[in-house]
């Protein structure tokens, strides 16, 4: 897709990843809607972005809530017209031992990396099959391949997001609209002031990246129309070794995690 006058839509974008991607689709010339529940934060990065030449609209949004997801894309629609890329990337965790975990943080990361993932998709995925294109982008989690010790409240969302994400790209493949879904590992953001940055091995905290990564890294895969990517690229490979052999593999990471 060229992106130049294309209409973004990004959720979770007062922070960390969402920022620094609505900052990278503007760079290419896109018409920006950035949407979280912080207006504030929001309203700055929407002053920031026009300040250099572009076009931004915050709209505010709490990804729990069917009504304020539909005010959301209602308000998209008024001001632009259509919507061309929704980046689905409102997200956070908190990481507990199963038999630990609360139940009200486990049912909050469902509504919100999940339930409001999907709110999102029934919103806007509509107008995209009028229009007879689009790209949706679900951002996961490299927690959505491999389920480490503590991490399993917050893997299930985002395995639940890879399964969504795999149905849903064939269910609208014909009607021109792409499905992707950014798969990263570590990344420097206030997701830790939640999260526990130390239930991650100190190896693998050494190979935390920068959010403008992942930001490059998304759009790049909605402008070559690629459905799956991992940042950093690097980590690919162990996939393909859990692919063939599992139960090795999640016997590895276990051990590799009590470590630490
Ligand atoms: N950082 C990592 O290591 C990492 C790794 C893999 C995947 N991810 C995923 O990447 C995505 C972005 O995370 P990040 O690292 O950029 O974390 P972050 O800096 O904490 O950003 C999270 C964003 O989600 C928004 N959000 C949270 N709850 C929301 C709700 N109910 N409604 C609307 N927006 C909501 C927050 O905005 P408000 O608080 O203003 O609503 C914020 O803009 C998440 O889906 C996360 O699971 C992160």
């Amino acid at each position: 897709m060229n992106l130049k006058e294309r209409v973004v839509l990004i959720t979770g974008a007062s922070s960390g990843i969402g920022w620094e991607t609505a900052l990278a689709f503007a760079a290419r010339g896109a018409r920006l809607a950035i949407a979280a529940r912080s207006e504030s934060k929001l309203e700055e990065l929407a002053g920031r972005i026009s300040k250099e030449g572009g076009e931004c609209l915050a709209v505010p949004v709490d990804v729990t809530d069917s009504e304020s997801v539909k005010s959301m894309t209602r308000k998209v629609l008024e001001h632009y017209g259509r919507v061309d890329v929704l980046v689905n990337n409102a997200g956070f965790g908190v990481f507990a031992p199963v038999l630990e975990a609360d139940m009200s943080d486990m049912k909050e990361m469902m509504e919100v990396n999940y339930f409001g993932l999907v709110r999102c998709i029934q919103a806007v995925v509509p107008h995209m099959l009028r229009q007879k294109m689009g790209h949706v982008v679900n951002v996961a989690s490299m927690a959505g391949f491999v389920a480490a010790p503590t991490h399993g409240g917050y893997s299930a969302t985002k395995f639940a997001v890879i399964g969504l994400s795999e149905a849903l790209r064939e269910e609208i493949r014909d009607h021109g609209i792409k499905v992707t879904t950014v798969n990263p590992g570590p990344i420097d953001t206030p997701f830790f002031e939640k999260a526990d940055l130390n239930s991650i091995p100190k190896i693998a905290q050494r190979f935390m990246r920068k959010p403008d990564e992942v930001a490059r890294a998304i759009v790049r895969a909605v402008e070559e129309e690629i459905p799956e990517i991992m940042v950093p690229g690097s980590m690919a490979p162990l996939l393909k070794f859990k692919a063939l052999m599992p139960t090795l593999f999640a016997r590895g990471t276990g051990r590799f995690y009590r470590k630490k």
